[in-house]
């Protein structure tokens, strides 16, 4: 671990927190348009290319962090999820919290019990590990928050986000709404590997209101984690083109996003997701995410898309599920059709959309 402008040290500090509290914390699940898929070969999560996503609107995790002054000096931790204790999470957050004491040294005073819930069914095949992450990285944040009265708004999203991303690496773009830029890419100012940034140039009206519909196709837990995934690019064989095309990806998105155009957005997040899934079936060992609903999903938009010239693209994560974008003006239609001609093909269907109102930075901040 490295000290950086993060590192928090409070030896010296006198206690200003009750020994016993609650916090809670709620943030949102998002969807990669520029996929990171390949992180360097160490614990601490830095992205071996640039990635850029949406935070996604109705789908997001709420998270309560009761926290209790050690009488003991062993760590005690327990969790319940929806209400029920889960003992098979608690090697992922003590991992995480062992992670993070380095720069959040006052956690070892306390004991914690984590009570969480997510907004969308669990096993839905939408990854949890951001919101759930990202939510459980701002309680901390506001635990340090009542240790340093004056700390900043920006510095607590900005190490909200560089905590989160010790926890999953996506789940670091999980901590501000809109588009959100994690890993250093030279066109993107201020953009970096150690914590996520809100897009920061021009984006046409278009991109700001978009619908996106999350078509469970199997809603079994993954089988291939993403932690297993990320290692296979460590030797992959195309590896080196991936991050180089990534990395182009950004730039011509740039340009995208501001003057508008939907159709090189719809044509470049396509290509996006199946390079991503090109990468894991050309992996050793190899794998394979689509089921054969997925790709009867992906033929039935290509063919309405070509009928019907609507805005209508998708993309994937780490697993069988799609995500279709739209405008929101199409929103009517498309959902209509979308209800009669791919419903066959999913077990749930789940009402999404881009999250676009830096409104809500204010409910999440407090
Ligand atoms: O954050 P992780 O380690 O679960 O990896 C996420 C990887 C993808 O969802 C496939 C892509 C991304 O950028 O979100």
């Amino acid at each position: 671990m490295k000290k950086n402008c993060f590192f928090y040290n409070y030896k010296n500090k006198k206690y200003s927190i009750t020994p016993n509290g609650v916090i809670t914390s709620k943030s949102h699940s998002n969807i990669a348009l520029i996929k990171y898929w390949g992180k360097h070969n160490n614990k601490i999560q830095i992205p071996l290319n640039s990635s850029i996503s949406y935070s996604l609107g109705k789908v997001y995790t709420v998270t309560r962090l009761i926290y209790q002054e050690k009488k003991k000096s062993n760590l005690s931790i327990r969790v319940f999820f929806s209400g029920k204790e889960k003992t098979s999470f608690i090697p992922k957050i003590l991992e995480f919290f062992h992670r993070i004491s380095f720069y959040c040294s006052y956690i070892r005073d306390f004991n914690f019990i984590i009570e969480t819930y997510n907004t969308f069914p669990h096993s839905s095949g939408i990854a949890s590990s951001a919101s759930s992450m990202s939510a459980l990285a701002l309680c901390i944040m506001k635990i340090e928050k009542k240790l340093v009265y004056s700390l900043k708004e920006d510095f607590f999203l900005k190490k909200a986000s560089f905590l989160a991303r010790l926890g999953s690496g996506s789940a670091c773009r999980s901590i501000y709404p809109g588009l959100v830029v994690w890993g250093c890419h030279k066109a993107i100012k201020g953009s970096n590997n150690l914590y996520a940034i809100p897009y920061p140039y021009e984006v046409h009206s278009i991109f700001t209101k978009i619908e996106d519909t999350i078509l469970i196709v199997d809603d079994e837990p993954k089988k291939i984690l993403s932690s297993k995934g990320h290692k296979l690019m460590n030797n992959h064989p195309y590896a080196k083109d991936r991050f180089k095309c990534a990395n182009q990806n950004m730039n011509r998105l740039i340009s995208i996003l501001k003057i508008g155009d939907f159709q090189e957005f719809g044509e470049l997040i396509e290509h996006e997701a199946l390079t991503l899934h090109a990468m894991i079936m050309t992996s050793r060992p190899y794998f394979l995410w689509m089921k054969p609903n997925t790709l009867n999903v992906i033929h039935t938009v290509w063919d309405f898309r070509k009928q019907s010239n609507k805005n209508i693209y998708f993309t994937l994560d780490a697993g069988a599920n799609i995500h279709l974008l739209y405008p929101i003006q199409e929103k009517t239609s498309i959902l209509k059709w979308i209800y009669s001609d791919l419903f066959s093909y999913c077990k749930k269907i789940i009402e999404s959309f881009c999250l676009y109102n830096y409104l809500c930075l204010l409910f999440w901040w407090t």
